[in-house]
């Protein structure tokens, strides 16, 4: 997306040049306003420059806009577990979100999280591809349906496109928010749930691993980036298929 692009609240501003570092760019998100006010801080993505894998997530929650860590209450916990069970290490991967500002409604005490509309995305999607550039991961993972029209630039079904997809150039995967394991009410569909959460987190483990897993560089070499499987594209229409 162009630097040009005029934006508000501290996002890039007009003829602002692209940060040239992972440092650079948290710099200019940490200094901006919320777009809808209450977040106590950005929450900045975290984890190792060049991971193979980029998590990217819908927005901070509570404890994470308390803590200024991504991924760090519930969904993150279960995220973490289902992780480790998969043989993935959180540490060697980066966990982003969509996002960067927690939005909530205040009930009492509570802090209730609200889901960003399509234009709070659209908002923040700069940042992310710039992010996505200087990280420079083998593989994006959507987690749930906000990351998936932040990456894709439009809305995908996740039951129907579930699996490995390529992000506008990036190889990528779309698989469920844990929050979405986290309020599921029958307790047997939410075991089945995890366990396909797990069994997803293990391909992406196994793409991650691949090495030449850029769509245009495995179509060079005559194979597809997934056992058997060719890539989907989020670049085309969505709705064609
Ligand atoms: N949910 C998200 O999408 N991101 C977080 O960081 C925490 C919960």
């Amino acid at each position: 997306m162009s630097p040009k692009r005029a934006r508000t609240r501290g996002l890039p501003q007009t003829g602002e040049a692209e940060p040239k570092t992972l440092d650079a760019l948290n710099a200019m998100i940490a200094a901006s306003k919320p777009l809808v006010p209450g977040a106590t801080r950005a929450v900045l993505g975290e984890g190792p420059l060049g991971a193979a894998i980029a998590f990217v997530g819908e927005q901070p929650g509570d404890k994470e806009d308390r803590q200024g860590r991504p991924f760090v209450g519930p969904a993150g916990q279960l995220l973490e577990r289902a992780m480790s069970e998969a043989g993935i290490d959180r540490h060697r991967v980066y966990v982003t979100n969509a996002v960067k500002h927690f939005k909530f409604e205040q009930r009492g005490k509570r802090r209730i999280h609200q889901k960003p509309t399509p234009g709070e995305v659209e908002h923040y999607r700069w940042w992310l591809d710039q992010e996505l550039k200087l990280v420079h991961p083998k593989l994006v993972v959507a987690l749930g349906a906000t990351a998936v029209l932040a990456l894709a630039g439009k809305p995908f079904s996740i039951a129907r496109f579930r699996g490995r997809i390529d992000f506008r150039g990036h190889a990528g995967f779309i698989t469920v928010h844990p929050s979405y394991l986290l309020r599921m009410p029958d307790k047997s569909a939410k075991e089945q749930g995890y366990r396909d959460f797990v069994r997803d987190l293990q391909s992406i483990r196994r793409l991650a691993a691949v090495s030449a897993l850029h769509p245009a560089t495995a179509r060079k070499r005559g194979r597809s980036a997934a056992a058997g499987r060719a890539p989907r594209s989020a670049s085309r229409s969505a709705h064609s298929r």
